[in-house]
């Protein structure tokens, strides 16, 4: 099947190198030619595990390439797979632009019947308005079809995820569309789910939303246990192993972050305010979420009496680890409010690179753990990657100002640290 993916994020390469991977002749579509050149040489413009290596061996194949060139891109192929972003505005409702703009784009170029797949998150109603906006461009000579198919794969395991996912989730009105698009996945073994464009796409939304829920319902656990003296944990994992609630997404910390959870929880709330049903455990939920890093920071200012004149390292700026995408990530509110109560900052992340604003800000980042702690009266850790558990602590205990360590993450064993003589506190890890 000839496929061409429009819009080159996490989302359109992933996919456009999984479906090229599956046999599919596959063209990358994006108007960002420094994406394209760099894609077309190989080269992932972001840190994705395992993508490059897969990329590179497609584009040996030939069974993928890229171009800034929208008509040969859609000429050229028999499916169009829509993965442009949905950010948000500033009131919390996705803006179509981008959407809108590939829609009007295909129905340009469009030369025949083919099959337009939306892999964007985009608002309950959306794939229908995409049908009329490709028809609005070619005076309705051969609209398409459209169908809803949500994308569930996550940053840091986007390729994995895209391979093995838990289900494939189709939402079309059309039989014939859907069967094709269960072609095109045919070497996927996961369960097909298929529904209306408009229950697929709150599939998406209600996913999202579920898990942001159970995130920030054990956070709010996690606090009551560093009340009570619980080890937050041992809830997680006793939970976890009913079958019912499932052991994933009962990391208690400093909350969620990225490009996808805080949108959509937003998103989903202005749909439902706008129509008259608001979802009240969503406001809390987003509000829970929005506390954790204030919540963290308390736990340091009880610690420091302080923060004035004080030197604090933050380790980890990606929203989670094994990315490199800072969107929304807890660590600079976090940084923000240090720098507010003049609080000297030293940051360390094994991928991401401070922006020369934060560094005009005298943050300051070192590419190595020690260099960043020493001398500090506190360290934080805003994100879990895993290389700070093997950290000499040991040796950190030597170069440190005063042995305080914040996990945001409960990723330290706090047994072993407390053994080292630091003063240890996590969240809901008494
Ligand atoms: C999320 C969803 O998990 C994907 O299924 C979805 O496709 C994607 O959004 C999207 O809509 O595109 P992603 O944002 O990449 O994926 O990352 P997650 O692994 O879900 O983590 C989100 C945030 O939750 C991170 O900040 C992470 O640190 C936090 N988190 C996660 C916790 O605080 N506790 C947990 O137990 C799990």
């Amino acid at each position: 099947m000839r496929i061409s993916v429009i819009g080159q994020g996490y989302v359109g390469t992933t996919m456009g190198v999984v479906l090229a991977n599956a046999g599919h002749n596959v063209t990358g579509l994006d108007i960002d030619k420094k994406k394209i050149d760099a894609l077309s040489k190989g080269e992932l413009y972001f840190y994705e595990p395992g993508l490059e290596e897969m990329l590179q061996q497609q584009i040996k194949n030939r069974r993928i390439s890229f171009t800034t060139n929208a008509r040969k891109a859609v000429e050229n192929s028999d499916t169009l797979f829509i993965a442009v972003g949905t950010p948000s505005h500033d009131n919390g409702n996705a803006d179509l632009t981008y959407i809108k703009q590939a829609a009007r784009m295909i129905g340009s170029f469009m030369n025949k019947e083919k099959l337009i797949v939306v892999k964007s998150t985009v608002p309950i109603g959306t794939t229908e308005k995409v049908k009329q906006w490709i028809a609005s461009e070619n005076q309705g000579d051969s609209t398409g079809k459209v169908v809803m198919n949500p994308e569930f794969l996550r940053e840091g395991s986007a390729l994995q995820d895209a391979l093995y996912p838990d289900r494939i989730v189709i939402g079309s009105h059309c039989e014939e569309a859907a069967e094709t698009l269960r072609k095109i996945y045919q070497s996927w073994s996961c369960p097909m789910l298929t529904t209306t464009p408009k229950a697929a796409e709150m599939i998406k939304y209600a996913s999202n939303a579920f898990l942001a829920t159970k995130i920030s319902f054990i956070n709010e656990m996690a606090k009551l246990c560093d009340t009570l003296g619980v080890d937050i944990h041992d809830v997680s994992k006793g939970i976890g192993l009913d079958e019912r609630i499932g052991p994933h997404f009962l990391e208690a910390g400093l909350g969620y972050g990225g490009s996808c959870f805080p949108k959509d929880v937003k998103e989903l709330l202005w749909t439902a305010d706008a129509n008259h049903n608001p979802l009240r455990i969503l406001k809390e939920v987003e509000s829970i979420n929005h506390a954790q890093p204030r919540y963290l920071l308390d736990k340091l200012k009880n610690s420091l009496t302080t923060l004035k004149g004080k030197r604090v390292a933050v380790l980890g700026l990606a929203f989670k680890p094994h990315t490199d995408d800072t969107r929304e990530s807890v660590a600079f509110p976090i940084i923000r409010q240090l720098l507010d109560e003049e609080a000297g900052v030293a940051v360390h992340d094994p991928v991401v690179h401070l922006s020369k604003d934060w560094l005009d800000k005298c943050v300051k980042q070192y590419g190595d753990p020690y260099r960043t702690v020493a001398g500090t009266d506190a360290v934080v850790i805003c994100t879990n990657w895993p290389q700070y558990a093997e950290l000499d602590w040991a040796k950190i205990r030597e170069i440190v100002r005063q042995p305080l360590i914040f996990d945001g993450r409960n990723m330290l064993k706090a047994e072993q640290i407390q053994s080292l003589n630091f003063h240890y506190e996590g969240i809901g890890y008494p």
